[in-house]
């Protein structure tokens, strides 16, 4: 490489450093985005019941966003917050959830999208509503409890004032 070249190199990662700086999420107060509150909220256990439970202890990133952990049932099946409780399936990856279209049939009969194998949430919204009531998954009592559990974190407040 050419001393030019590689000067150029540089700027080039000074500039990138110095964008990456800034728009780096502040350690307190509200996120900066909807993906950095998403983020957040993926890696809280504390919207399981006995907050031991985060949504990326079923879909871990270190596993391609599947679920590692051997139960009972081997790994056919996802354990819940609670450590017994032993769900129905087990977490497929959650890395492509966003690409899959409505659930729906086509002209030929096959089924297509939705979320979940028998693609029952029509989509992210409806699905993301699923794991923290469900009694075998993150047991959270009802809606209100949830949203307890969030509003009860000052930067996810904050950030719910910020950005929506
Ligand atoms: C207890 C383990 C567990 C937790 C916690 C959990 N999931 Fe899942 N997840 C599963 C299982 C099991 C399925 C498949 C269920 C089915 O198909 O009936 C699933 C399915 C999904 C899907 C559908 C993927 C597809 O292609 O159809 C998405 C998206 C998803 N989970 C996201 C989340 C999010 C977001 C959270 C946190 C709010 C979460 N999960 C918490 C076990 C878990």
């Amino acid at each position: 490489m050419t001393r030019t070249g590689t000067g150029t190199g540089l700027t080039l990662a000074a500039a990138l450093l110095a964008c990456g700086a800034a728009s780096a999420d502040p350690e307190e107060g509200a996120y900066r985005s909807p993906e950095a509150f998403g983020e957040a909220l993926f890696f809280d256990v504390n919207l399981s019941k006995p907050r031991t439970q985060a949504c990326a202890t079923c879909h871990d990133p270190g596993h391609a966003f599947t679920d590692p952990r051997p139960t009972l049932a081997g790994r056919a099946v996802s354990l819940g917050a609670d450590g017994q409780s032993l769900g129905d399936r087990n977490a497929p990856t959650a890395a492509y959830a966003r690409f899959s279209p409505p659930f729906g049939q086509r002209a030929d009969g096959t089924y297509v999208g939705g979320q979940f194998h028998d693609g029952r949430a029509a989509g992210l919204a409806e699905q993301a509503a699923g794991p923290p009531l469900n009694p075998i998954e993150m047991g959270l009592a009802d809606v209100d409890e949830a949203a307890a559990r969030i509003l009860e974190n000052p930067r996810y407040d904050a950030t719910l004032s910020a950005l929506y």
